[in-house]
């Protein structure tokens, strides 16, 4: 089991955000995290990269709990993917993807080859190669989160997190996206709303409702029609889907 969560709970002033989450992603699988918003997506997956620290529970990577591990060493091993990630200043796609590479490096020294090919890699990847050298700034919102997704393959992680990967791509690059992420074959945790693309590219689903999880499983098991009528409070129709062998969700309007 690479990460798991142990009653992991988190609350800010009086209100509980995350309630005693239990989760567990094996190695090399993809989770897709559903819920509402303000159901705690971010909040759950800000604490397991302790960019926020838990109030009470564990999180795991392999065994070992995250809070004992050097901030250096969770850099190397784990990415993340905000939803609202920024680049201030004016760097091009290149630096920002570089900026990937920063936990690999000691302070002072120059690029390695190993590290422009695995920013050249990660650019090519996500088809913005031939951007490297434009400012960060002056691209789309789509081309901004492929740019933020490259940073994080650069970085070579063995824990990828994202949330909400798929945040103003076109449907193409939606696809490419969480097929790329799905087969990259290594530990991943995706915060998504869009239940039949979570239902085409996780391997297990898990969600959120109220800071609780209500749900964990294969697709199938978990999406069905009484947990998005429980859970997201819309009507649906859920069937397999003849191409692809997934759920396939059609929503009913009343
Ligand atoms: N530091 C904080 N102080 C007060 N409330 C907070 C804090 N952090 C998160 N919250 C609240 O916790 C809830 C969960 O927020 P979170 O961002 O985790 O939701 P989410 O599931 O990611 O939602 P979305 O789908 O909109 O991105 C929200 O109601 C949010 O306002
Ligand atoms: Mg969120």
């Amino acid at each position: 089991m690479s990460i798991v969560t142990e009653n992991v709970r988190f609350e800010a002033g009086n209100t509980l955000i995350v309630n005693d989450v239990n989760l567990t992603v094996e190695t090399g699988k993809v989770l897709g995290l559903l819920g509402p918003n303000g159901s705690g997506k971010s909040s759950l997956l800000r604490l397991i990269c302790r960019l926020r620290n838990v109030r009470s529970g564990i999180v795991r990577l392999e065994e070992r709990d995250v809070s004992t591990m050097a901030r250096s060493e969770l850099a190397r091993r784990m990415a993340f993917v905000e939803q609202q990630a920024t680049t201030e200043t004016q760097l091009t796609v290149k630096d920002v993807v570089r900026l990937g590479r920063t936990p690999h490096r000691s302070v002072l020294s120059p690029l390695s080859a190993k590290d422009d090919t695995a920013v050249h890699q990660a650019l090519t990847r996500v088809a913005m190669e031939s951007r490297a050298s434009q400012l960060w700034q002056t691209l789309s919102g789509g081309e901004r989160q492929r740019v933020h997704i490259a940073r994080a393959l650069a970085q070579c992680p063995t824990e990828l997190l994202l949330d909400e990967p798929t945040n103003h791509l076109d449907i193409q690059h939606q696809l490419e996206i969480l097929g790329l992420v799905s087969k990259l074959g290594i530990t991943c945790i995706i915060a998504l709303h869009d239940l039949n693309l979570a239902a085409m590219f996780c391997d297990r689903l898990a969600v959120l409702q109220r800071g609780e999880i209500v749900a964990t499983g294969a697709p199938q098991q978990v999406l069905t029609q009484d947990l998005i009528g429980n859970v997201f409070g819309v009507r649906a129709h859920v069937e397999t889907s003849p191409i692809h062998g997934r759920c396939n969700i059609q929503y009913i309007l009343d």
